[in-house]
């Protein structure tokens, strides 16, 4: 990365956790200039009603994907993302991180979220139903008040908190969370991992209700477009509504696809809802081709100023998720040599913020002018942190034996927000649509505990602690289940009760 800070080992903390930031960073970006919870609220989806009857199964019908062996390799990707990650975060980094956890939760915070949750109560207590919001008044008030609650409340700036109900999902129980994902079924041996909730200093999360996040969905299509961290994502979905549903039977990919990481997408249906949940790979949103150079060779190149082909789906989706960031950090994609192209030319060399910053300004030109913003909502998922410790994915970087998150919020490295935010946060400012950035880069900068590290497969040893770990994916349950829950946040806020439009 042209614009990553060069490290030396004797940088003090606050330089060696930009570092780290910028070098995560790479999966994703999205900001808006606008406070999130500021934006208008109102008008993306019809009011939510619950009483629907269950319709009839929707004919297995789409069945038109072709496979793509090749698509997402996780070697490759960690490669990608480790490999410009500082060679060395050191003693100085290691320490910052040790130091935030011996200090204290913020205290301030849940006697704020207490303050929050009475004013939620008193207001049940008193209001009387109001006439506008229709007939199904105990429901809608009861959506109501959890609106208010998150009214006001920055769901991104809070702290993990200790939750004994957690996780959503039991490790093990959900088919969909595939190997590389699967810690405890990887020999993981610890589990406190799975038992923190995210918790937003000036309120709560609502409790993730898969029945009623599915009832939001009826009729719709959510669909998750981006690198390997997203289908992370995808599974977690999965995972987190089949919980919703008294026979598990009722949900299927259509194609009966098993979920790994050679396939680039899936159709999921749940058949009681009429919804699907789907996932589309896509490395960099733009368009991958290729050209043959002058000894004969074909080289890869990338156009950044066209949509990635599985643009078609996004144009049919209700609920759209995206994310890209790692393969930026691609050896090709950072040395930018012969690579970029637009229109016919391609650049000789073309910096990758440059490139970067051009190709979402594409993948929101595209957006504005091909989505409805009363029909469509869009979700951006900002940059996940990695926690590479002492080296590279191949060489001893590590993220093993971490059993806490840090807990504490004023250490640098949580505080650290990559500075290539920046132009995503520029590019969504920059849009006609109101584009929702989920900002999970600070809830994920805590979580050094989160990752597979060595329990990536089922059979890790000993000795593969010495080789790759993954410290950018999560385990599921966990980390990714907390942005769903997110999500499930956005669509309470956003499918508010039809007066209120
Ligand atoms: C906030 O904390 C203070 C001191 O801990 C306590 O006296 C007060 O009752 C708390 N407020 C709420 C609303 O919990
Ligand atoms: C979950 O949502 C469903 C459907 O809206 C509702 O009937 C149920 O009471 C909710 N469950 C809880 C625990 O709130
Ligand atoms: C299912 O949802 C689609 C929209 O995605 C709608 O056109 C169709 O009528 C719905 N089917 C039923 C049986 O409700
Ligand atoms: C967006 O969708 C709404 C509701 O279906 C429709 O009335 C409107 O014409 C659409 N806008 C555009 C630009 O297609
Ligand atoms: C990191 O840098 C320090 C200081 O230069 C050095 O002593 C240490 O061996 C290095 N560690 C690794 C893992 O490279
Ligand atoms: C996203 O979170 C970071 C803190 O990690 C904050 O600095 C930034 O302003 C937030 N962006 C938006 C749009 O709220
Ligand atoms: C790793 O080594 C420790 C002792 O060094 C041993 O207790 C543990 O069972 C080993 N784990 C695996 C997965 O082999």
């Amino acid at each position: 990365m042209a614009d990553s800070p060069p490290i030396s080992s004797d940088k003090n903390r606050y330089t060696l956790t930009l570092f780290l930031s910028v070098s995560l960073f790479l999966s994703v970006v999205f900001l808006s200039n606008r406070r999130y919870l500021q934006q208008s609220l109102d008008d993306f989806f019809p009011p939510v009603h619950p009483q629907t009857l269950t319709p009839p199964p929707p004919p297995p019908s789409l069945l038109l994907r072709k496979p793509n062996p090749a698509a997402d390799d996780e070697e490759s990707e960690a490669r990608s993302v480790a490999a410009d990650v500082k060679k060395n975060i050191t003693a100085a980094a290691i320490v910052a991180v040790e130091a935030a956890v011996l200090k204290d939760v913020d205290s301030g915070a849940a006697n704020r979220s207490d303050s929050a949750a009475a004013a939620a109560a008193s207001e049940i207590a008193s209001s009387s139903p109001d006439a506008g919001f229709g007939s199904g008044g105990r429901e809608e008030e009861r959506e109501r008040v959890m609106r208010d609650g998150l009214n006001d409340c920055d769901l991104y700036m809070g702290s993990w908190v200790r939750d004994d109900d957690y996780p959503i999902y039991k490790p093990g129980s959900c088919e969909y969370v595939d190997e590389a994902f699967d810690c405890q079924g990887n020999g993981r041996p610890d589990a406190d991992y799975l038992r923190w909730r995210w918790k937003p200093h000036g309120c709560d999360l609502p409790r993730f209700n898969a029945t009623d996040f599915l009832e939001r969905l009826r009729g719709k299509k959510l669909l998750l477009v981006g690198d390997s961290m997203n289908r992370n994502q995808f599974e977690s979905i999965l995972c987190l509504l089949r919980e919703g549903l008294p026979d598990k039977t009722r949900m299927l990919e259509i194609s009966g696809h098993k979920i790994t990481k050679g396939r680039g997408s899936y159709i999921f249906k749940f058949l009681d809802f009429n919804c699907s949940v789907e996932y589309a790979l896509s490395h960099y949103l733009v368009k991958e081709g290729s050209r043959v150079n002058g000894q004969g060779n074909s080289n890869p190149t990338l156009s950044i100023d066209q949509v990635d082909k599985t643009s078609k789906k996004w144009k049919r989706a209700d609920i759209i998720v995206f994310n890209t960031g790692h393969w930026w950090r691609h050896r090709k994609t950072s040395r930018g040599v012969n690579y970029y192209k637009e229109g016919d030319y391609l650049y000789p060399h073309l910096d990758v913020t440059e490139a970067y910053r051009r190709a979402l300004q594409t993948w929101g030109r595209w957006i504005d002018q091909n989505l409805n913003t009363s029909k469509q909502l869009v979700f951006y998922r900002g940059y996940s942190s990695a926690h590479f410790r002492g080296g590279d994915w191949d060489s001893g970087g590590s993220c093993y034996n971490e059993k806490e998150p840090v807990l504490n919020d004023d250490g640098a490295i949580v505080n650290s927000y990559p500075a290539k935010m920046k132009v995503v946060e520029e590019v969504i400012a920059g849009m006609k649509f109101p584009v929702r950035l989920l900002n999970v880069t600070r809830l994920t900068n805590f979580r050094k505990d989160g990752h597979p590290s060595v329990y990536r497969k089922s059979s890790s040893t000993n000795s593969s602690i010495k080789v790759v770990q993954d410290c950018s994916h999560w385990c599921l349950p966990g980390v990714p289940d907390a942005w769903n829950e997110l999500i499930y946040a956005n669509l309470i806020l956003k499918l508010p009760s039809s007066n209120d439009t």
